[in-house]
C-alpha cells in the first residue's frame, strides 16, 4: 500500500515527485476518451522508470502464444490492444543539454489529474546539469469532443538565462509492446510525412495515422516560428529554434490525431488528418479545454456520487467513475472495456466476462441504455465465432461458447485451465441479457438479438453436462469456477448453477418473445433451428442438475469434495500474502483459499433464490477463506455484507475496492488500472450502500449511511426516469431530475415522486 498522491474530492495530486513509483502515477494519470488513450507519461525526454503507453481503441494484434506444452483446441494467439504511436513527443534542448527531470536537479515539483474538467497538469523548476534554471508548465487531455484528437499545451520558462532553446516535436511510430511475447514489434511503417507517422499492424492490417501540428506562443501571444522538419523509418520531427528571454514564457502548443482504419478510408487519411488538425488548431487550445470541461461536466450530471464526510472516499469513487467513463463511451458496438483499459497493457486489453457481471450495471445506472445495449450487440455480433469455438472443443448444433478473452470474438486465452475450463464466463453474457432488458424494459431486444445468444448458450450448456448413473442427476465435470485457484474441478456450483438458470431464461424467454413478437419469433426460432426436442431436454437438466452442498452446515459447497480441505482462515496466514506471489501453484490448488468471489457470486446474482439465513451462513463460511487477490471480489462483499447488515465489513471492502489503484494496495498498479473492477466500486455504493435492487419494475432502496460518512448522494438513470437518492443521518431523500411521476419503495414503504 502507497499512499504518496494527496487526497483532494476532484483532483488526484502528486506534489514533490515520486520517481520510483512513476510507472504507478503514469497508470492512475492516464487519459482517454473511449476511442484513444495513453499512460499519464511527461511530455519531454524522461531516462528514468517510465513506459510511454498510447493505445488507439479496436486496433490490436495476434501475438503467437507462449505456452510450455502445446494443447490440441489452444488458440494460435494472444490478441493484444497494441501500443501504437507516441504523439506526446517533445525532446527539449537548452545549451547543448536535454530536459529530463531524470538527470536534473528538481526545486519544485507538482502534478494532478483534474478529474472534473478531465486533463493533466504539471508544474515544477528544475536546473539542468548546465546550471540553467527553468519552469515547465504543461496541460494535456484527450479531447472528449473531439475524440480522435489530444492537445498538449507545453511551456518553458527560463529562470537564469537568455539563449535559444532547442525544441524537437516528434510522432514516433517505432513503438513496442512491453508485453510482447517474442519481443516483437507490431506495426510496419506505410508513410512518414512532416507532420505525421502512418502504420499499419502486421497480420490483423490495422492502419493509423498520427499526426500532429505546432503552435508557438511568446508571453501569450503567437511566433511565427520557423521548423526544419526531419523523418526516418517509423518517425517524423518538427523542429525549431526559439529566442527564449529570462522571464518570458514560451508555449508550444501540440494538436495531435489519431486516424484510424476502423472509422475512414485510407485512400483520405492524409486530407483526413490534416482536415482535423486544421479543424482543431482553429478551434484552438483554450476552446478545446472549455470543452472538455463541459463534456466532462455533463457526465458529471449523472455520474457523480457526492460523499459528505469522508474526502478519501470521495476522491476513490470519482476516480473510478472518471475512468470507467474514460474507458468506454458506448459510441460504438465494436467495442469493449479491457481490464485495464488505455492505462496499460496487461490482459491484453481484450474483452473477459467483466464486462457483463460488473460494467454493464454501471452503464445501465449512469448512461444512456444504447451504451449497455452497444455492449450486448458486440456479443451479438461475436455470436458465430462463438459457435465455431465450441465447435472447436467438440460441441455441435449451434452450442456456443463465448471466449474468456477476446478481441473479435475468437478466444485468444492459452492457459488450458481457463481456456477450457472457466466457462461460467457463458453465463453472465446470458445474465447480462436479463439485466439489461429488465432494467430498461427493451423487451424487443429479446427478439432482436436476446433469442440467439441464449439458444447458443442454453445448448453449449446442455451438452457441456452428462447423466451421472451414481447420482442419478446431471453433473458438470473439468471446469474452473470464478475461483481460478482451483482447477479441474468437478460441479462447481456456481457453474452448475447459472447453467440451470440459463436453461431456465432460455424457455422463459422462448415463451415470451412468442407470446409477444410472434412473427419475429416464428423466423428466429427457424433461423436457430430450435427444435421442441430441446425444451424437453432443458426441462430434464433443469430438474436434475446436481448442487454440492453442506446440510450439515447449511451452506453450498464450492465444488465436489471441497470440505477434504483443512480449513482455516486467511488471517492465519496474513505473512503469506498475496498468495499467488508467495506459494507455489501446488500449493494454491490444495488450499482452501479462494482468490474471488465464486459461490458468494452466485448468491449475489441469484439472491432472490435463497433466504437471508442462507447467505448468512455462506458468507460466514465463504469469507473468511477468500483472499480476494482479484479486484473484482471485494465489491461482491461489500454489497453481500451490507445486505446482512455488516456495515463496518461492507464498508471495509468498499474502501479496498475504491482506492485500489490510488493506494496501489495490490502492488500491481504500474501494470495498469483495475478497470473493470471500478464498476463494481459503484455498485458497492448504489447496490451495497444504497441498497438499490429492482423487482418487478420497480425500485427499492434499503440504505445505510457508513458512520464515516455524514451523508452521501447519487443520481440514477431509470428508464424515463433520473433520481437523485441523497441518505442523510436525517433519512433519506428521492428526488425525481427528470420523466414521469414514479413509485419506489425505500425500506419496504411505498414513495410515490411527483413528475419532473
Ligand atoms: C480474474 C478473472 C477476471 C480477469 C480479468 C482475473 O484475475 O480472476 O475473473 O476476468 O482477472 O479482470
Amino acid at each position: 500500500m502507497k499512499q504518496y498522491l494527496k487526497i483532494d474530492e476532484w483532483k488526484v495530486i502528486e506534489d514533490q515527485f515520486h520517481p520510483a513509483y512513476n510507472e504507478i502515477t503514469e497508470s492512475i494519470f492516464s487519459l482517454g476518451n473511449g476511442r484513444m488513450g495513453q499512460r499519464g507519461s511527461f511530455e519531454e525526454t524522461y531516462t528514468g522508470k517510465t513506459l510511454q503507453g498510447n493505445y488507439v481503441a479496436g486496433v490490436y494484434y495476434p501475438d503467437k502464444t507462449r505456452v510450455g506444452w502445446w494443447k490440441n483446441g489452444y488458440p494460435e494467439y494472444f490478441a493484444k490492444v497494441l501500443n501504437a504511436a507516441n504523439w506526446n513527443g517533445l525532446s527539449i534542448q537548452i545549451g547543448g543539454v536535454e530536459i529530463d527531470l531524470h538527470t536534473s536537479e528538481i526545486h519544485t515539483f507538482y502534478r494532478e489529474l483534474n478529474m472534473k474538467e478531465g486533463y493533466i497538469l504539471r508544474n515544477c523548476e528544475i536546473t539542468l546539469s548546465n546550471g540553467k534554471r527553468l519552469a515547465i508548465e504543461s496541460i494535456r487531455l484527450n479531447s472528449m469532443a473531439d475524440d480522435e484528437s489530444g492537445v498538449i499545451s507545453y511551456s518553458i520558462t527560463p529562470l537564469n538565462f537568455t539563449e535559444d532553446i532547442q525544441v524537437k516535436a516528434f510522432i514516433d511510430g517505432d513503438i513496442k509492446n512491453k508485453d510482447s511475447n517474442y519481443d516483437e514489434k507490431f506495426w510496419d511503417e506505410v508513410k512518414v510525412g512532416s507532420n505525421f507517422v502512418w502504420s499499419k499492424t502486421k497480420k490483423t492490417g490495422f492502419e493509423v495515422i498520427t499526426a500532429q501540428q505546432i503552435e508557438i506562443k511568446a508571453n501569450g501571444q503567437k511566433v511565427d516560428a520557423k521548423a526544419t522538419s526531419t523523418t526516418r523509418e517509423k518517425y517524423s520531427e518538427l523542429a525549431y529554434t526559439l529566442s527564449a528571454k529570462q522571464g518570458e514564457k514560451l508555449t508550444l502548443i501540440k494538436y495531435a490525431v489519431n486516424i484510424s482504419s476502423e472509422n475512414h478510408p485510407t485512400a483520405s487519411f492524409e486530407k483526413i488528418a490534416s482536415d482535423y488538425l486544421a479543424r482543431i488548431s482553429t478551434k484552438g487550445f483554450d476552446k478545446m479545454l472549455q470543452e472538455q470541461a463541459t463534456a466532462w461536466a455533463t457526465k458529471w450530471a449523472i455520474n457523480d456520487i457526492i460523499i459528505s464526510g469522508d474526502a478519501s472516499a470521495q476522491q476513490g469513487i470519482r476516480f473510478n467513475i472518471f475512468q470507467m467513463n474514460q474507458t468506454y463511451t458506448g459510441e460504438d458496438d465494436r467495442l469493449n472495456i479491457g481490464p485495464k483499459g488505455f492505462t496499460g497493457e496487461k490482459y491484453g486489453g481484450s474483452t473477459y466476462w467483466d464486462t457483463e457481471a460488473y460494467c454493464i450495471p454501471f452503464y445501465l445506472g449512469t448512461a444512456p441504455a444504447k451504451v449497455s445495449k452497444n455492449l450486448l450487440i458486440y456479443r451479438w455480433k461475436q455470436l458465430d465465432r462463438a459457435i465455431e469455438n465450441a465447435g472447436k472443443l467438440g460441441f455441435n448444433k449451434g452450442a456456443a461458447l463465448y471466449p474468456m478473452v477476446t478481441m473479435n470474438g475468437e478466444e485468444c486465452h492459452n492457459e488450458w485451465e481457463i481456456t477450457f475450463e472457466e466457462i461460467h464466463r457463458n453465463g453472465a453474457i446470458a445474465y447480462a441479457i436479463m439485466d439489461y432488458v429488465n432494467y430498461t424494459d427493451d423487451r424487443k431486444h429479446l427478439v432482436e438479438y436476446g433469442w440467439e445468444v441464449l439458444v447458443g448458450i442454453a445448448r453449449f450448456w446442455a451438452q457441456r453436462v452428462n447423466w451421472s448413473e451414481d447420482k442419478q442427476k446431471y453433473v458438470m465435470l473439468g471446469v474452473t469456477g470464478p475461483n481460478e485457484y482451483e482447477n479441474n474441478v468437478n460441479n462447481n456450483w456456481y457453474t452448475n448453477y447459472i447453467a440451470t438458470w440459463c436453461l431456465k431464461y432460455t424457455l422463459e424467454v422462448y415463451a415470451e418473445i412468442q407470446q409477444n413478437y410472434p412473427a419475429e419469433a416464428a423466423a428466429k426460432i427457424t433461423s436457430t433451428a430450435f427444435a421442441k426436442e430441446e425444451v424437453a431436454q432443458f426441462q430434464h437438466i433443469i430438474e436434475n442438475m446436481y448442487f454440492p452442498r453442506d446440510e450439515k452446515q447449511g451452506i453450498y459447497l464450492q465444488q465436489d469434495g471441497f470440505l477434504d480441505k483443512v480449513i482455516a482462515p486467511v488471517d492465519t496466514i496474513t505473512a503469506e500474502r498475496p498468495i499467488n506471489q508467495k506459494w507455489s501453484w501446488d500449493r494454491i490448488l490444495r488450499s482452501c483459499y479462494i482468490k474471488q468471489a465464486d459461490v458468494l457470486q452466485g448468491i449475489y446474482f441469484f439472491e432472490d433464490d435463497f433466504s437471508l439465513e442462507e447467505l448468512e451462513r455462506n458468507y460466514n463460511f465463504y469469507e473468511p477463506i477468500t483472499v480476494h487477490e482479484s479486484s473484482l471480489s471485494p465489491c461482491v462483499h461489500s454489497i453481500l455484507a451490507a445486505k446482512l447488515g455488516k456495515e463496518d465489513k461492507s464498508y471495509e471492502f468498499y474502501t479496498r475496492a475504491a482506492r485500489l489503484d490510488l493506494d496501489d494496495y495490490n502492488n500491481d498498479t504500474e501494470d495498469g488500472c483495475h478497470i473493470t473492477s471500478m464498476a463494481g466500486t459503484w455498485m458497492s455504493i448504489i447496490k451495497g450502500f444504497g441498497g438499490m435492487r429492482l423487482k418487478d419494475h420497480t425500485l427499492h432502496f434499503n440504505p445505510f449511511l457508513p458512520k464515516q460518512w455524514n451523508e452521501f448522494s447519487f443520481k440514477i438513470n431509470f428508464r424515463a426516469n433520473q433520481l437523485n437518492i441523497a441518505v442523510k443521518k436525517s433519512g433519506v431523500e428521492i428526488t425525481n431530475l427528470a420523466g414521469p411521476e414514479l413509485t419506489v419503495f425505500v425500506h419496504g414503504e411505498a414513495r410515490k415522486l411527483t413528475k419532473a
